[in-house]
């Protein structure tokens, strides 16, 4: 199995011992699997001697997106189905689940590798907000992760920006991880306009969220042409898009933050395609609806 990797960036050098050494941020320590010869820690950031080249490895992250389907029952049924074809140490994994599975999956998944995710909330704690469920909800479900902005959510429940960027500073600050969508229609594919499409949605649904909450975000990139249709992007156009992504962070942020922020391809994934899609190197995972709800699925986490 391989994962997505990519260069560790230094924040920037200093000379130490005669030697000289890159500043990076604290959080990447967990991130390196083998600390090498010259390795320090010092509050809030670690050194490390630029002789040698670090390679960090971005943790996949493969998620189910379950969307209005599963009664109770069934959800508990498909996760003991799933329970030992998901096993996996080396990647997230993440059902993403509707809101009245939460509770029953939450149980149902202890003592595993599995983490649980919403699939929609609401920015505020509580009130008056008929049919909504809120973060501190879901956080006492032992919810995760939660998507934001899917383009059913966009296209068929009108949200737009201004709240998926809401949604997405109410997530953080409310401790989950935002599964955040992006991604363009078949319109704007066959306009050619498809990468300013989507550089224009990162763009809003990032405004004023950190640099430190963006290393923890994860953005899923999901042609809407390819969802449910059965019609996979290619891997080189998953890729194109997902690398796009990943340089519209570094220009909004820094390049460490870019470096840091995971990328998944959804939208028809199966256990047939998922190898390759995730072969390549601006790919970290998946957002898997329909085949996440199949045994397939254990076969995509274990790609
Ligand atoms: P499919 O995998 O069914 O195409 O759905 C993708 C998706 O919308 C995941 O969020």
């Amino acid at each position: 199995m391989r994962q997505g990797i990519g260069v560790l960036l230094a924040e920037n050098t200093d000379t130490l011992a005669n030697e000289t050494v890159e500043h990076y941020p604290a959080c990447y320590a967990e991130k390196i699997m083998r600390k090498p010869a010259g390795f320090r820690e010092r509050s809030g950031e670690i050194l490390i001697s630029k002789k040698r080249r670090i390679i960090m490895a971005r943790r996949r992250i493969i998620a189910g997106n379950w969307k209005m389907n599963k009664t109770p029952s069934e959800a508990v049924a498909l996760c003991a189905e799933l329970k030992d074809l998901v096993k996996n140490d080396a990647v997230d994994v993440v059902y993403c689940v509707p809101a009245i599975d939460i509770v029953p999956v939450a149980e149902a998944v202890k003592g595993t590798n599995v983490h649980v995710g919403a699939e929609n909330f609401y920015i505020e704690d509580k009130g008056a907000f008929t049919g909504e469920i809120s973060a501190p909800m879901l956080k006492e479900a032992g919810v995760e992760f939660v998507i934001i902005g899917h383009s059913e959510r966009r296209d068929i429940f009108g949200e737009n920006d201004i709240l998926i960027n809401a949604k997405v500073k109410k997530a953080f600050a409310s401790g989950l991880t935002p599964i955040l969508c992006c991604g363009e229609s078949l319109a704007l594919r066959k306009a050619g306009t498809y990468k300013e499409w989507i550089k224009r949605q990162i763009e809003w649904d990032l405004t004023d969220v950190t640099a430190d909450q963006v290393k923890t975000l994860v953005i899923a990139y999901e042609p809407i042409w390819a969802i449910g249709t059965g019609e996979t992007a290619t891997a080189d156009q998953a890729e194109e898009v997902c690398a796009m992504i990943r340089e519209t962070i570094a220009e909004m942020y820094d390049a460490a933050t870019a470096e840091a922020v995971r990328i998944q391809y959804g939208g028809s994934m199966n256990a047939g395609n998922a190898a390759e899609l995730l072969s390549k190197p601006n790919i970290d995972g998946g957002l898997i609806g329909g085949a996440s709800l199949k045994p397939d699925f254990g076969q995509i986490v274990n790609a």
